[in-house]
């Protein structure tokens, strides 16, 4: 396993692409089953997660094949629709495969996802579901195993107690190719599920209302073949624009889901920052002291996104007074605490209410940290850059789970960054 080694101090400047969306490639992937034929996929991301999805593909006997960042992939054929245990422990959104291959082969068995370093991540919502649109499930190995099976799917009502964006997806994947039509009420409105939507559509889908929180999907005989071009990816965009912060840089993101990251331009511009939107660019600087912000509670999109709460924390960790953080939507996100405080950051935990009270101390110092998830990861590495010093970033590989080359690309922004055997120092 790599680190990654960061001599903190330079200034973010120059001009950066932001790579494809991590979370729209995933559920497209799985979606890909659905087609009896060829898929291409344009601006997908070379990620850990994105390689290990294409891996189940071929173990389901499907073909695949990369062009520079396009993904080709022929589902013509497969041989057995089953997930291994291996790859859900690897990656729980393999748990996307359950409505894709059901939709495809009216079957699958697939290993229950467990919980995984930021909380317990039940599957409970999808089980209900698929129950709900006519699909028998039977739990083997002590309920290791899911065994799903149906002669048809049939569109029904579903009602998600929580905007799952997980769970709305299965359901749109198992709906496309099922008799009748899917109603889906508290749909998550993220726009990874308005990207699986649009690819559908693409893909001859009868699909409405994607982006609200109430979807319908009308099932249709077959899906042909596509050519689909992944969003950018918001989270790695909003993680560099905190790295920007964080270094009192100036830079320009370009490729940037504009529209998709208002929760958090709004609060980095609270925080301080300068931040200027253009058609498929922003331009973000920041030259006055950050400053705290009271509070700020990560929720469902359009809300302040989890996957952002980490890089974010670093970034208050900066700022001149006391911020508050709500986790509302993972129970174990605050891992990094502890690294941050090994670099003198002062971080107070509530956990009855999974409150962080942060003490903004204007320098952190560079040390040996652990990422211990992928934007926690991340958010080191953000530390990292504005750290007095040199710090090591243990774990890199969870950072590539998301990030194509996260030393790539804040190199090409003037950091001072390189990835290094796990012993570095
Ligand atoms: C997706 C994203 C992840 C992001 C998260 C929330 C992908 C590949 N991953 O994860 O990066 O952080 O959305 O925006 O797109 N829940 C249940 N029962 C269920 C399903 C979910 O209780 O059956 C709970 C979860 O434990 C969690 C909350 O609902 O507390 C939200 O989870 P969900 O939206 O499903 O997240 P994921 O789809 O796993």
């Amino acid at each position: 396993m790599s680190s990654i080694k960061v001599v903190g101090g330079e200034q973010l400047k120059g001009e950066l692409k932001i790579q494809g969306s991590k979370n729209a490639a995933l559920p497209i992937i799985a979606a890909t089953v659905l087609n009896k034929g060829i898929t291409t996929l344009k601006n997908c991301p070379k990620i850990l997660d994105v390689l290990h999805m294409i891996k189940i593909l071929e173990e389901l006997g499907c073909k695949t094949k990369w062009q520079g960042n396009t993904l080709f992939v022929d589902s013509s054929v497969i041989t057995s629709p089953s997930v291994s245990e291996e790859s859900v422990r690897k990656m729980r959104s393999s748990i996307l495969y359950l409505g894709a291959l059901l939709g495809r082969c009216h079957e699958v068995t697939i290993a229950y996802p467990g919980g995984c370093s930021i909380g317990k991540r039940p599957i409970d919502y999808h089980l209900n579901a698929m129950t709900k649109m006519n699909v028998t499930e039977e739990f083997l190995n002590d309920g290791e195993i899911i065994h799903c099976y149906t002669n048809e799917i049939v569109g029904n009502d579903i009602f998600l107690e929580f905007p799952s964006v997980g769970a709305t997806q299965n359901v749109i994947l198992a709906a496309a190719l099922s008799q009748g039509t899917t109603r889906i009420f508290n749909a998550a409105r993220e726009p990874e599920v308005t990207e699986l939507c649009s690819y559908l559509q693409e893909a001859g889908a009868r699909i409405s209302g994607k982006g609200t929180a109430y979807i319908q999907v009308e099932g249709v005989k077959e899906l042909h073949d596509v050519t689909f071009t992944l969003m950018p990816d918001r989270i790695v965009a909003g993680t560099y624009m905190t790295a920007i912060a964080a270094t009192y840089g100036d830079a320009v993101l370009t490729d940037f889901p504009v529209g998709k990251l208002d929760a958090v331009i709004r609060i980095l511009r609270k925080a301080g920052c300068s931040i200027e939107t253009y058609e498929n660019n922003v331009r973000v600087y920041c030259q006055k002291k950050l400053q705290p912000i009271e509070f700020i509670k990560t929720q469902p999109y359009p809300g302040f996104p989890t996957d952002m709460q980490s890089q974010m924390m670093t970034v208050l960790c900066l700022a001149d007074g006391k911020s508050t953080i709500a986790e509302e939507i993972f129970e174990s996100r605050y891992q990094n605490v502890e690294e941050l405080r090994k670099m003198g950051a002062e971080i107070s935990l509530e956990s009855s209410e999974n409150k962080a009270i942060i003490t903004g101390v204007g320098r952190l110092h560079g040390t040996v940290v652990k990422s211990h998830d992928l934007r926690g990861g991340a958010a080191l590495v953000v530390a990292g850059l504005a750290a007095e010093g040199t710090t090591i970033v243990q774990g890199a590989t969870s950072i590539e789970r998301g990030y194509e080359d996260i030393c790539r690309d804040l190199s090409a922004l003037g950091a001072n960054i390189r990835y290094c055997s796990e012993n570095a120092s």
